[in-house]
């Protein structure tokens, strides 16, 4: 492994090209941030229909960024949009889409084998010394570095938070064969994007969802002892905590499979930990397909234009 470390440390590349695998709400996100802020993006999905999709969302949430930024000055504003989408190209192959890359960063869903061997396919074509990135929310990273261990070294995390465009934090998870160059290559990149970079450990669900997913699914045990209402339970922590949103609606909001799919993941691991035992409301939701924003219908209605009803 040193051997390896010498050799990817020596090859490191600075980073202008970014490829980021997945177009779902995470990945246009963070193609999005990443265009903003001058790098050279593919964004990579199984069609032109999810493809189209992301570039028309990306674009909407551009709009949105620079109207807020730009607020008295309407054709810098246009630029912005029109600089940030010129940076962005899209592809159907993760494996060309990596060939000239300097840092890949996956956002695929939340299933080890699949990302494991895309990851085999994206060591296929790219070059010695590219990073290696995963936004997974409560996978181990260096469980999916195993797929290709000859990159261990310039493996790590980047966890983006949604909305991407607006969240400021980019966990950056650092695996024990990750080099110092390439760990700070990735704090760096984060802060590029104008975030805040926090270095984490390895450890399920990192800082962030080790804490709010537990929280989330603990305010649906609530509800579902009775204890109070959705809207209850949600005014009190906007007004009691000053958070945002309320768990209900915060749960809505990042998917109640998602959320669903962290917790049983946790519990397959760690079946003795009370906090991460399955909530009956929460999997009956799942299993009807009320996921929340995304399909329209979770613990609250949602409009198309994903706002609250
Ligand atoms: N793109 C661009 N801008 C956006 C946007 C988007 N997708 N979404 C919101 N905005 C902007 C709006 O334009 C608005 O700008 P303005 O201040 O100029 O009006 C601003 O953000 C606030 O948006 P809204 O007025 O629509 O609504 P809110 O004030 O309620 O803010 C929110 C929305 C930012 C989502 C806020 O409610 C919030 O911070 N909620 C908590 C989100 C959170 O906790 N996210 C983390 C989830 S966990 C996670 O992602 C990890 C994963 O692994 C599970």
């Amino acid at each position: 492994l040193r051997q390896f470390s010498l050799q990817y440390t020596m090859s490191s590349r600075s980073i202008s090209k970014v490829t980021v695998i997945g177009a779902g709400l995470m990945g246009s996100g963070i193609a999005q941030v990443s265009a903003q802020s001058g790098y050279q993006v593919t964004l990579v999905d199984l069609n032109e229909q999810l493809l189209g999709k992301a570039v028309q969302s990306i674009q909407t949430s551009l709009e949105r960024v620079a109207k807020k930024q730009l607020k008295d000055r309407p054709e810098e504003a246009k630029q912005l949009v029109s600089k940030t989408m010129a940076n962005l190209a899209t592809s159907q192959s993760a494996a060309d889409a990596a060939k000239s890359a300097d840092l890949v960063v996956e956002a695929v869903v939340e299933n080890l084998e699949l990302k494991r061997s895309l990851y085999r396919q994206l060591d296929s074509t790219a070059p010695a010394g590219c990073l290696f990135a995963s936004n997974t929310s409560s996978l181990g990273i260096a469980e999916l570095a195993e797929a290709v261990p000859n990159r261990k070294p310039t493996f790590g995390g980047l966890h983006f938070f949604n909305p991407v465009p607006v969240m400021r934090l980019v966990e950056v998870v650092r695996t024990p064969d990750i080099t110092e160059a390439a760990f700070n290559q990735l704090l760096e990149f984060s802060r590029s994007l104008g975030k805040s970079a926090v270095p984490c450990k390895d450890t399920p669900g990192f800082i962030v969802n080790r804490l709010l997913v537990p929280y989330l699914t603990e305010a649906v045990r609530m509800l579902e002892r009775g204890d109070a209402t959705a809207e209850d339970i949600d005014t009190a922590m906007r007004l009691g905590a000053g958070h945002p949103m309320g768990p209900i609606e915060l749960a809505d909001y990042v998917g109640l499979d998602t959320t669903k799919f962290i917790m049983d993941g946790w519990h397959a691991k760690f079946p003795n930990v009370e906090l991460f035992k399955p909530s009956d409301m929460l999997n009956k939701l799942v299993e009807e397909g009320r996921l929340g924003r995304k399909t329209g219908l979770g613990f609250y209605k949602w409009d198309s234009k994903g706002s609250k009803l």
